[in-house]
């Protein structure tokens, strides 16, 4: 008796200092930037750190599109920012980020209606899935978690660029300093955790590449890690890991809200933009990871990427 009442109050000293270390760790955005006026798309919105950096572009005044793929989900999200933030101006449009026509019928949808377009954020992601082809012919991980969200930005490139100064937002993650991408596997499975690593070392890689092709533009892309959050992400996890995340994780990893702040960060401080193409954690620059230093690796996967979505004609135009 006495020593089950010892361990769990052991325990709940180490959840409260883990608790108070994430705590004090956590950087918050401090830019006071209006966004009246301005357009954010953020994909995957409706939960998560998506919905949070949606309802604080809201309360900043932003046009907001919710880009989601469940319409419900989406519908009940953009009611709780309208009430929550009193900006009507927040709209659902649906896309599917694991099938590349959907994601083009968003895009076509986007540039018939929208004037502008001052930041994108590519948020939506998924932790981990079962080795799966789509319709497309791609790794279904790869295809949500950056072959959608490269053929969304380089379609909306265009309009980003009509309303520059604008900023591209890719969130990535630091699992992709464990990945084992070399040239040429970029659509093969090698379990779900190698794919998710190798799907976010590609982020990175990627907003290097287009930040080299963007230069000439006022067009900004960073990436970044937005710290270990508990959100559903962890839902596809099973077994052992899952209890532990379940039970215990969810007292000590950010919340939503913090987890935020590097989006909110990248999307609005002023200034940061001569650092365009670098991977940014609690709302400051962080080191490269050693995976993403090889030069030869991100032009390749840019040639890569570009064949497997058949649009390196569109790439070729990116800068003129
Ligand atoms: N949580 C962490 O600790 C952590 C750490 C590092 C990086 N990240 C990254 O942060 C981003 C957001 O993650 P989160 O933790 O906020 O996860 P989350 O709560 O699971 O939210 C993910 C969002 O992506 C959407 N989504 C998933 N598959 C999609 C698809 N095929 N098409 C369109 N939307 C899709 C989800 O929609 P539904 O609601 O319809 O499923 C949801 O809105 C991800 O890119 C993730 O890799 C998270
Ligand atoms: C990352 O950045 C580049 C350029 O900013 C963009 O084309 C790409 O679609 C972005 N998304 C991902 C998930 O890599
Ligand atoms: C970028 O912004 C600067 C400063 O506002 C401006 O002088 C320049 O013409 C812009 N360049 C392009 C390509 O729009
Ligand atoms: C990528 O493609 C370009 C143009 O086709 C080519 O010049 C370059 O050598 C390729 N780079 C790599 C690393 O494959």
């Amino acid at each position: 008796m006495f020593s089950l009442a010892y361990t769990f109050s052991l325990l709940a000293i180490v959840f409260l200092i883990l608790k108070i270390y994430t705590k004090v760790k956590t950087s918050w955005c401090k830019s006071k930037v209006c966004l009246i006026g301005k357009t954010v798309i953020v994909t995957g919105a409706n939960t998560g750190i998506g919905y949070e950096a949606s309802l604080e572009f809201a309360k900043r005044g932003a046009r907001v599109i919710l880009a989601c793929r469940n319409e419900d989900k989406a519908n009940h999200a953009r009611d709780q920012i309208v009430k929550e933030t009193e900006n009507e101006n927040i709209v659902v449009k649906l896309v599917n980020m694991a099938s590349l026509s959907s994601v083009r019928k968003f895009a076509e949808n986007i540039l018939q209606t929208e004037e502008r377009l001052d930041i994108l954020v590519n948020n939506a992601g998924v932790g981990a899935l079962r080795n799966k082809v789509t319709e497309d012919g791609l790794q279904v991980l790869m295809q949500v978690n950056y072959f959608g969200p490269v053929l969304l930005t380089i379609l909306l490139i265009d309009l980003l660029k009509k309303s520059s100064p604008s900023r591209i937002i890719n969130v990535s993650s630091v699992a992709a300093s464990r990945s084992k991408l070399t040239q040429g596997n970029l659509n093969e499975f090698g379990g779900p955790f190698l794919c998710y690593c190798n799907s976010k070392l590609c982020n990175i890689l990627f907003t290097m590449k287009l930040a080299k092709l963007l230069k000439t533009t006022n067009v900004s892309v960073f990436s970044l890690h937005p710290g270990v959050i508990y959100t559903q992400i962890f839902n596809s996890l099973q077994g052992i890991s899952s209890i532990i995340v379940g039970y215990f994780a969810k007292y000590f990893f950010k919340t939503p809200e913090e987890g935020a702040q590097t989006i909110i960060h990248t999307a609005l401080e002023q200034g940061i933009e001569v650092h365009s193409g670098k991977h940014f954690e609690e709302c400051a620059i962080t080191s490269t990871y050693g995976t993403a230093k090889d030069s030869i690796l991100m032009d390749s996967i840019w040639n890569e990427t570009m064949e497997l979505l058949k649009c390196r004609e569109i790439a070729n135009n990116l800068v003129s």
